[in-house]
């Protein structure tokens, strides 16, 4: 048996992106939960700080460490990748995200536009900057976390960054394509470069807070909240259940590269099962404009050792140790 609920992952390292909240929360304190050593990367170390905190408090032992990371600001996560200190990485999952739904369209620092900017663009360096460490690392993986917002967007190549028709709901959904491309797109190169990592790609269906179990003080449900959204437990699931898909593609050894893998019933909720990629998220000549439109916005290639200015140390989350 390949996968089960159990310490499975004693000895490996995994980074998770957006640990401090939701889906990535879970995910953390699963992985934690199975002994790995889980690096939770937060913009705000403070919240990694009582996220760090809260996993200790049901997990005995767990073994945590917090590294800041913003992936709206291109130019600070080669300091990221300095504080993991690590020389192996078993595991990356690329889970932070941001949906934004104000009118107006928003730019990170570099000016590229924000969902974009931290759902794709921010991972795809990061993935660049952490390439030589996966290298290193026997049977490496790397976990996109996409969404079912993708399935009924397209890519225009021509206008990746919503400047001359911003529609928050679409310029989301086409992020996270634009994360589900990548994902494929990366396994297929990796194989193509004979590389041991591989890529692969999860969505989490829909995940409501109202459903998630609590964790203070990280999250807390109330009951209010609980009782309203019951009904939508038909369809949907908690952000605990969501994360179970990232952790059984980290540590299930039968999951393979270039795989997807999502909730069983409707795609929305239920335990994780290997769906078949919609065709326009394996889309080739779609995917290599995107890497190549991708690498010439962040200055990196994952599979190209990256050349980019690194600037001052970055913080670590004073609970890690
Ligand atoms: N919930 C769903 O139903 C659903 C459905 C499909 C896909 N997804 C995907 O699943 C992932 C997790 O969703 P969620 O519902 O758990 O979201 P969430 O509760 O809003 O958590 C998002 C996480 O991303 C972090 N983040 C945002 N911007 C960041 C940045 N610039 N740098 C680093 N971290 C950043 C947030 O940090 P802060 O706390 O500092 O904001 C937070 O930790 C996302 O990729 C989302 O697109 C979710």
């Amino acid at each position: 048996m390949t996968w089960h609920s159990g310490r499975q992952a004693g000895g490996k390292t995994i980074l998770v992106t957006g640990a401090n909240a939701g889906i990535g929360y879970f995910a953390a304190e699963q992985l934690a939960a199975n002994g790995a050593t889980v690096v939770l990367g937060c913009r705000d170390t403070a919240k990694g700080d009582l996220a760090v905190r809260a996993i200790r408090a049901r997990v005995p032992g767990a073994r945590l460490r917090c590294v800041r990371l913003d992936l709206a600001d291109l130019p600070s996560l080669p300091a990221t990748v300095d504080a993991l200190g690590a020389e192996s990485l078993n595991a990356v999952v690329l889970n932070a995200g941001v949906l934004l739904s104000g009118p107006d369209r928003r730019v990170s620092a570099q000016g590229h536009e924000l969902m974009f900017a931290t759902n794709h663009l921010g991972h795809f360096a990061l993935v660049a900057h952490l390439a030589p460490i996966l290298a290193a690392t026997a049977n490496s993986r790397v976990i996109t976390v996409g969404s079912f917002a993708a399935r009924s967007e397209r890519l225009d190549l021509t206008d990746l960054q919503s400047e001359h028709d911003y529609r928050p709901k679409r310029s989301y959904g086409r992020s996270k394509l634009a994360q589900m491309l990548f994902g494929f797109e990366l396994d297929r190169r990796l194989r193509t470069h004979a590389a041991g990592t591989a890529s692969i790609v999860v969505h989490p269906g829909g995940a409501l807070d109202s459903l998630t179990l609590s964790r203070p003080p990280v999250f807390v449900r109330t009951t209010a909240q609980r009782l309203r959204r019951l009904p939508a437990s038909v369809v949907l699931h908690g952000k605990h259940a969501a994360a179970e898909a990232i952790a059984r593609a980290v540590l299930d050894t039968e999951i393979t590269g270039g795989q997807l893998w999502g909730p069983r019933f409707f795609g929305l909720r239920g335990q994780p099962h290997r769906e078949a990629p919609h065709t326009h998220m394996t889309d080739l000549d779609t995917a290599a404009g995107l890497w190549a439109a991708s690498t010439a916005l962040t200055g990196v290639d994952p599979l190209v050792r990256p050349t980019m200015m690194r600037p001052a140390s970055t913080p670590q989350c004073p609970e890690s140790s």
